[in-house]
């Protein structure tokens, strides 16, 4: 089950943290600064697999009678055009194969944003979206939620593109990040299995993993 969450004592309805057991085990994994690529290049692909449960628990199902070897069963299966999954390159990447494992139906799009070192502002360097994304439920994906400028810039790409049913799933949320998204996209619902303390001075989650594109691909 996903836990409400609250800021300053309200509840922030479209904040959902994903306190499942096995996600909070390989949460603090992932984040020990001991752990090398090869490892955490797999959990985050197993985490963003078990936070997919909780993130496609409203998706719309249809009836569907299938036979079984002993007669008619009554069933449901996803209806209409399913999913779309659109990962914010490049740490974005390491969460995609853990959910199209899940729901292999699912489109990939594909936008790609850098944070400017300096400005801390989100450059777009590349976006291919399915043709069709205004009837899918889209799900984009980033390890990392700090200032929120790359996922805000992201949803209002994707939403010029002709997106609208679009949840933004990440693995840890600074406070900063959240009221980020909820300013810019209301409707937006946000997945996160860790909401942290802080940004420092350069904009890094504390005490966040560090940088997640650096230690899911070696480079640095
Ligand atoms: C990281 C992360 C997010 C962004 C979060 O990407 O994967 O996309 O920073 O920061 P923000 O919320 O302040 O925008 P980065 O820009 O380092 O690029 P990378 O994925 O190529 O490493
Ligand atoms: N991007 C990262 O990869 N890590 C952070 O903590 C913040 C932005």
């Amino acid at each position: 089950m996903a836990a409400e969450c609250t800021a300053g004592g309200e509840l922030m309805s479209k904040v959902h943290l994903i306190d499942h057991p096995l996600v909070q085990h390989k949460m603090a994994i992932v984040r020990d600064v001991k752990t090398g690529p090869k490892e955490f290049r797999e959990l985050v692909d197993e985490i963003a697999l078990l936070m997919a449960y909780e993130v496609t628990r409203d998706i719309a199902l249809e009836a569907k009678e299938v036979e079984t070897p002993m007669g008619k069963a009554s069933c449901q299966m996803i209806a209409g055009k399913k999913v779309g999954v659109i990962p914010i390159l490049r740490a974005g990447l390491g969460m995609v194969n853990g959910i199209v494992e899940l729901i292999p139906a699912a489109k990939v799009g594909h936008i790609g944003l850098y944070r400017d070192p300096e400005s801390l502002k989100p450059v777009e360097y590349y976006c291919k979206l399915p043709p069709d994304i205004s009837e899918r439920d889209l799900i984009v994906v980033d390890p990392m939620l700090a200032t929120g400028g790359s996922a805000v810039a992201a949803i209002r790409f994707i939403k010029e593109k002709g997106g609208r049913n679009i949840k933004l799933m990440v693995l840890i949320a600074a406070p900063e990040g959240i009221a980020a998204v909820q300013a810019a996209h209301p409707d937006v619902e946000v997945f996160t299995a860790a909401i942290d303390e802080k940004l420092d001075s350069r904009g890094y989650i504390v005490p966040g993993l560090g940088d997640a594109g650096d230690r899911l691909f070696g480079t640095k």
